[in-house]
């Protein structure tokens, strides 16, 4: 069975779709099977993938509920479903309305994500499935996080982290609370465009660490990735780090190759 694994961190501009990116490249590039879901009205990882997004994971997911049937689309997933290295369910603008549209079903509606991947079988389908999420705690993310084994958290070190991981890890304690699926296990945070040149950002790091450290074991944080030209680079032209041979990307592949190992060792963990 396939592991899904979400990228999520209510703050914005931090790498999810950066790091879900190239980490889904990285796991196809080792041979894995990958899907990829963009759940961001923003569409950022879709724009990454240059795939057309009419209809898109918006129209699946409504289609997939019985009680919205005035709504349903002529969408299928064989339609929607971007065929590539690593294969794409494309988002669009219409997600943002996800909330609304499902405020009044009776089926639950933080279980709409889990229930479409369960009817299409997508975990049987695929080693790995890579879910990039929008910078909220909304109910795209708690959508998300009831169908994941797996959570990575790309951060930005500075004052407000700690405050913000700390309610994020009491969304998922409430989750586990609920008892209707099985929490996800948050078990890498990967500490982002990082400047360890200012004493301040080395300092907020260390102590998130330390914090990390304490509250979930050692292990659970992957070296800082620091501001990077040719991340940038590779993103404006939507290519992947793999895509480029030159020596100025050859430790970006490593670092992505180091996240793909780590989301390997993890699942293998977890069979
Ligand atoms: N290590 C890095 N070095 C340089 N630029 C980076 C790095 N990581 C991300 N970026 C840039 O930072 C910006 C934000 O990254 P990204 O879109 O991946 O963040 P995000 O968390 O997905 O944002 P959002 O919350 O809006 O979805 C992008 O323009 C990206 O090119
Ligand atoms: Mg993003």
């Amino acid at each position: 069975m396939g592991k899904v694994i979400s990228f999520i961190n209510q703050k914005g501009g931090v790498g999810k779709t950066t790091m879900a990116f190239n980490a889904a490249h990285a796991l196809a590039k080792n041979g894995h099977k990958v899907l990829a879901i963009d759940l961001d009205p923003q569409a950022n990882l879709t724009l990454l993938f240059k795939a057309e997004n009419d209809p898109n994971i918006y129209q699946l997911l409504v289609n997939s509920v019985k009680e919205l049937k005035m709504l349903h689309a002529p969408a299928m997933l064989s339609s929607v479903l971007k065929r590539g290295s690593v294969d794409l369910l494309p988002a669009g603008q219409e997600l943002s309305g996800f909330d609304l549209t499902v405020a009044g079903i009776n089926a639950p509606r933080q279980l709409v994500l889990r229930k479409f991947m369960e009817v299409n079988d997508l975990r049987d389908r695929y080693d790995f499935i890579i879910i990039d999420c929008p910078p909220t705690l909304g109910l795209l993310v708690i959508n998300a996080l009831c169908a994941s084994d797996g959570v990575i958290v790309p951060f930005r070190p500075d004052d407000f982290s700690l405050k913000g991981l700390e309610h994020f890890y009491q969304v998922i304690e409430d989750i586990a609370d609920m008892g209707i699926v099985k929490a996800p296990e948050v078990f890498l945070h990967v500490p982002n465009l990082v400047d360890l040149r200012r004493k301040q950002e080395s300092d907020d790091l260390a102590k998130i660490i330390t914090s990390i450290d304490s509250e979930l074991g050692e292990g659970k944080v992957f070296s800082p990735f620091l501001n990077k030209a040719g991340l940038v680079k590779s993103l404006s032209s939507r290519k992947s780090v793999f895509d480029f041979k030159t020596q100025e990307f050859s430790e970006l592949q490593e670092k992505f190759s180091g996240v793909a190992k780590k989301i390997e060792e993890w699942s293998y963990e977890h069979i």
